[in-house]
């Protein structure tokens, strides 16, 4: 019928620092989304699997060295290279769960030491999230938990500076959540808000821009 023809998916985003527990989270999510008969996908930034997102994959593990100006204009750019793709998907009444976007996209390259201004005008015109859960950590216990990989920002000192940043970046779609509560916990939570979210676009809120 005619409402569900125009009923819209969610953006949701998990945002956090690494190893804050965002990647298990939200297949967690998407699992429980999928069970509940909600149309939804999983996806992450960067997306490693475009010509793009191999550059930035390169950078990551050392392989390749560039500006900070030029990998922030290429992470955003792997954005970009998804945007059309995003609002179809959207459109036609599937929920995208996103592991990571312009928010990373920002707070990374800030704590570098970018002008935050500059860092979000090529974000401009993306797709705003109807949600944003941010996984919050402290610096010391993320660092604690292991498992930094050996990429190039996985460092204690350049996280704490990122949370940092992240918190500037805090807006009225953000919904934080304590990473530290145990992952049950979280993840019902998580469940509760994205049930919250996906009803509300269900029933016709507008899909918006980012930062315009
Ligand atoms: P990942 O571990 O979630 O794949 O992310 C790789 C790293 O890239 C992580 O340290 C965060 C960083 N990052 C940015 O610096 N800018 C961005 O736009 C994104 C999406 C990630």
């Amino acid at each position: 019928n005619g409402h569900h023809a125009s009923s819209r998916g969610a953006l949701i985003v998990l945002e956090g620092l690494d190893r804050s527990g965002k990647t298990l989270q939200s297949s967690r999510l998407l699992s429980y989304l999928e069970g509940e008969r909600i149309p939804v996908e999983l996806w992450r930034f960067p997306d490693r699997s475009t010509c793009v997102g191999q550059m930035i994959s390169s950078y990551l593990s050392n392989k390749s060295e560039l500006d900070d100006q030029t990998i922030h204009l290429l992470f955003s750019a792997n954005r970009w290279e998804k945007r059309s793709l995003m609002e179809t998907k959207l459109r036609s009444g599937t929920t995208l769960i996103v592991d990571r976007y312009s928010y990373s996209g920002v707070a990374f390259s800030s704590a570098k030491g970018l002008n935050i201004e500059w860092c979000k005008a090529p974000e401009m015109g993306l797709l705003a999230p109807d949600l944003v859960v941010y996984l919050d950590i402290p610096p010391e216990k993320a660092a604690a938990r292991g498992g930094y990989g050996g990429e190039r920002y996985e460092q204690l000192e350049f996280q704490r500076k990122v949370a940092q940043y992240y918190q500037i970046l805090h807006d009225a779609t953000w919904k934080s959540v304590d990473a530290c509560l145990p992952i049950e916990d979280i993840e019902k939570r998580l469940r509760e808000l994205a049930m919250d979210c996906v009803t509300t676009c269900h029933k016709g809120k507008p899909l918006s821009q980012l930062w315009l």
